[in-house]
C-alpha cells in the first residue's frame, strides 16, 4: 500500500503570487492571474486542495481563501475528474451527484472575512487514478486567484491570459468557442428544416465532414454535397459578417480507415499514406491558409476512432481484427494524425481536437493510459508537436450519455460494487463528462499542454421522452440498481449504429463544465451510421452488420443485439427515421 501525498493549489492567494505560486498550480487549474484590482473588491478566492492517498480511497483536506468581499454563507462546487466518491465529510455538508460536488458551510465556520480562510475535509473512495478537481466554484465564482469586479459564472478553468484588447484574429485564444458564434452547415441546415418538426434545431451548428477527396472541391454526393471546403469557408465568412465564428470541419480519410467495422471504411488502401498526405491534408491546408487572417477560427476534428483502435483493436484482445494489426504494424495511423496535426496546426487559426473514443471504449484501465500514450506518440509523428493539438473531443457520432445521474462508480449495492454491474463491466467511468475530465487529465499528465480543452460530441446521447428513468433503479439487486437508473438504453455500450431509442442531446454551447471547451454537434443528426443490409456504392463504405438490427453481435459488443434501427442507408447519408426518432427522444426536450 503506498501512501502519497499530493497537494493541489487552485489560483493563486496573494501571499503566494508568484514564480513559486505558479509552480504549486497542478496541471488544469487556472493560470495563476495576478490580480489588478485591488484587494476588498468584489468576489474571488482560491483552493487549496491537499491529499492523503491510499490507492483505493483517500483523505483530503479542503482550504478556500477569500480574495473578495466578506462572504457570509458559501458553497465550494467541483466535479471529480474520475469516479471520486465522497463517503463523509466534516466542517460542512454536501450533495453528490456523479462526479459533481457541492459543500456547504457548516453553522460555525459561513463567514470568511477578505483574505480570511476556511477548511473542510472528507475520505472518499476511487479506483483508476485519483486527479485532483480541474477547478473549484464559491459561490458560482472561479476560483482562480483573480478578483471578479463583474462575478463571471463563466467556468472555464483556462480564461485567455491574453487581456489584448484588439487581438490580432489569428492569435489562437484558449477556448475557441468563447465568444463566438458557430457555423451553421447550409446542407445540413436543409436536410433538417424539410423534416417534420426539424425546424426546431436546423439553425444548430454540425462538422462539416472532409470524408474523402473529392470533399474537398464538393462531389455532389449524398454526404457532401455541392459544396467544397472553399464554398465552406465563403459561406463562413458570411455568417460571420465581422465578428469571431467557429468553423468545425472534420478530416475522415486515413488510409485503411476504420479498420476495426467495416460501415465507414474509406476509399484509400491500408498503404496508402503518401495520397492521404498529398491529395488530401495538404490540399486541406492549402485552402485553409488561404482563410488565415479572418475571423474565422477552424476546429479541425482529427481522423474519428483511428487510434483507439490501435490500442483495443489489435493481437492480444479478443476484440482484435486483421485490419487494425495492419494499421498498427505499418504505422500510417500514427503517420497519417501526426502529419494533420502538423500541417494544419502551422495555421494560426487553426485549432486542432484529437479524437479520442468515449467512455464506454477508452474508459476501462486497460485502453486509458495506453490511449493517452498513442495520442502523445501521434502527436510527436511526422513533424507534428503537443502544441499542435488544443484539445480532444469525446464520443464523436457516438451515443454514450453525457451525465448519468442514478448511479455512480463509488457506489455498492448490498456490497457488490456499481462497477460489478453487467452494464458498467468494470469501466472506470460511467459517462462521457467525467471520461471527458478524467482523460485531460491524464492527457497533460502524459505531457499534452496543461491548457488543452475538451469537446464532447452531443449530437445524439439525449436519451429523452417516456422511458427515461426518473430516478435510480431499485436495489434489490447492483443490475436492477443500474439498468433501472441509466438514462443510456443502449443494449450494450459497444452497440454504435443507428441506435433505436437514441434522441438529441445538449445543444451545441461554449465552456458547460470545469476542462470542456464545448458541447458540439460533429455528427450531424439525420445522417446514417452505416446501411442495415449491403447497399452498393463509390465511397468505399461497406456493410457491417453492427447496423443490421438481426445482427446477434461480436467480441466488441459483448455478443449482444445491435440495437440498430432498420432501412438505414449507406454511412453519411440522410436517415429520416432516425432523424425523426432523434427529435422524439431529445434531451434536453425541444421547445
Ligand atoms: C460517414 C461519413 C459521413 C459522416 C457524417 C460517417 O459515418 O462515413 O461519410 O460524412 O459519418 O455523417
Amino acid at each position: 500500500m503506498s501512501r502519497i501525498h499530493r497537494a493541489a493549489t487552485f489560483g493563486s492567494s496573494r501571499a503566494r503570487r508568484g514564480p513559486a505560486a505558479l509552480s504549486a498550480l497542478v496541471v488544469g487549474a487556472a493560470l495563476a492571474i495576478v490580480p489588478s484590482t485591488p484587494a476588498g473588491a468584489d468576489a474571488g478566492c482560491a483552493v487549496d486542495y491537499t491529499v492523503n492517498d491510499w490507492g483505493s480511497g483517500f483523505t483530503a483536506n479542503v482550504e478556500i481563501t477569500n480574495l473578495g468581499d466578506a462572504v457570509n454563507g458559501w458553497t465550494l462546487e467541483w466535479s471529480f475528474p474520475g469516479n471520486q466518491q465522497i463517503t463523509n465529510l466534516w466542517n460542512g455538508s454536501h450533495t453528490q451527484s456523479g462526479a459533481n460536488v457541492a459543500v456547504t458551510n457548516a453553522g460555525y465556520n459561513g463567514s470568511i472575512p477578505t483574505d480570511g480562510s476556511v477548511s473542510f475535509g472528507f475520505n472518499a473512495n476511487y479506483s483508476g487514478s485519483n486527479a485532483a478537481p480541474l477547478a473549484f466554484e464559491l459561490n458560482g465564482v472561479l476560483c482562480d486567484g483573480a478578483v471578479d469586479p463583474d462575478p463571471d459564472p463563466d467556468p472555464d478553468p483556462d480564461p485567455d491570459p491574453d487581456p489584448d484588447p484588439d487581438p490580432d484574429p489569428s492569435d489562437r485564444v484558449d477556448n475557441p468557442y468563447v465568444g463566438a458564434d458557430v457555423y451553421v452547415n447550409p446542407i445540413w441546415s436543409a436536410n433538417a428544416a424539410a423534416e417534420p418538426g426539424g425546424a426546431a434545431v436546423a439553425d444548430e451548428p454540425t462538422g462539416v465532414w472532409l470524408d474523402r477527396i473529392g470533399a474537398i472541391e464538393g462531389n455532389d454526393s449524398p454526404t457532401t454535397g455541392s459544396m467544397g471546403l472553399r464554398d465552406h469557408l465563403d459561406e463562413a465568412l458570411e455568417q460571420a459578417d465581422g465578428d469571431p465564428l467557429v468553423f468545425q470541419v472534420v478530416i475522415y480519410n486515413l488510409p485503411g480507415r476504420d479498420c476495426a467495422a467495416l460501415a465507414s471504411n474509406g476509399e484509400l488502401g491500408p498503404e496508402e499514406i503518401d495520397r492521404y498526405k498529398n491529395e488530401y491534408i495538404d490540399p486541406i491546408a492549402d485552402i485553409l491558409a488561404d482563410y488565415e487572417d479572418t475571423e474565422l477560427r477552424v476546429v479541425a476534428t482529427i481522423e474519428i476512432d483511428s487510434l483507439p483502435n490501435l490500442v483495443t483493436n489489435v493481437s492480444g484482445r479478443p476484440t482484435a481484427t486483421p485490419e487494425c494489426d495492419v494499421m498498427l504494424a505499418n504505422g500510417n495511423y500514427v503517420e497519417g494524425v501526426g502529419y494533420a496535426l502538423a500541417s494544419l496546426g502551422a495555421i494560426g487559426n487553426v485549432y486542432n481536437y484529437v479524437d479520442a473514443g468515449h467512455h464506454g471504449w477508452i474508459g476501462w484501465e486497460d485502453n486509458f493510459t495506453a490511449s493517452a500514450q498513442i495520442f502523445y506518440q501521434a502527436a510527436n509523428a511526422a513533424g507534428a508537436t503537443p502544441s499542435d493539438v488544443h484539445g480532444f473531443i469525446a464520443n464523436t457520432a457516438n451515443y454514450s450519455a453525457l451525465k448519468e445521474d442514478h448511479f455512480a462508480i463509488g457506489q455498492t449495492i448490498g456490497g457488490v460494487p456499481v462497477r460489478q454491474s453487467s452494464w458498467v463491466d468494470w469501466n472506470n467511468y460511467v459517462d462521457e463528462l467525467g471520461f471527458a475530465q478524467g482523460l485531460r487529465q491524464e492527457l497533460v499528465s502524459q505531457g499534452f499542454p496543461s491548457g488543452i480543452g475538451m469537446l464532447i460530441d452531443t449530437s445524439r446521447n439525449g436519451w429523452g421522452g417516456s422511458d427515461r428513468p426518473t430516478g435510480p433503479g431499485p436495489q434489490t439487486s447492483v443490475d436492477a440498481y443500474v439498468d433501472g437508473g441509466r438514462y443510456d438504453r443502449r443494449i450494450h455500450l459497444g452497440n454504435w449504429c443507428n441506435q433505436s431509442g437514441a434522441g438529441l442531446g445538449e445543444r451545441p454551447q461554449a465552456a458547460p463544465e470545469p476542462g470542456i471547451d464545448a458541447y458540439v454537434w460533429m455528427k450531424p443528426p439525420g445522417e446514417s451510421d452505416g446501411s442495415s443490409e449491403l447497399i452498393d456504392n463509390d465511397e468505399g463504405k461497406g456493410f457491417d452488420r453492427m447496423c443490421d438490427p438481426t445482427y446477434e453481435g461480436n467480441a466488441r459488443n459483448g455478443n449482444s443485439m445491435s440495437g440498430a434501427l432498420p432501412d438505414a442507408p449507406v454511412a453519411g447519408h440522410w436517415f429520416s427515421a432516425q432523424f425523426q426518432e432523434l427529435l422524439d427522444n431529445a434531451h434536453p426536450p425541444l421547445n
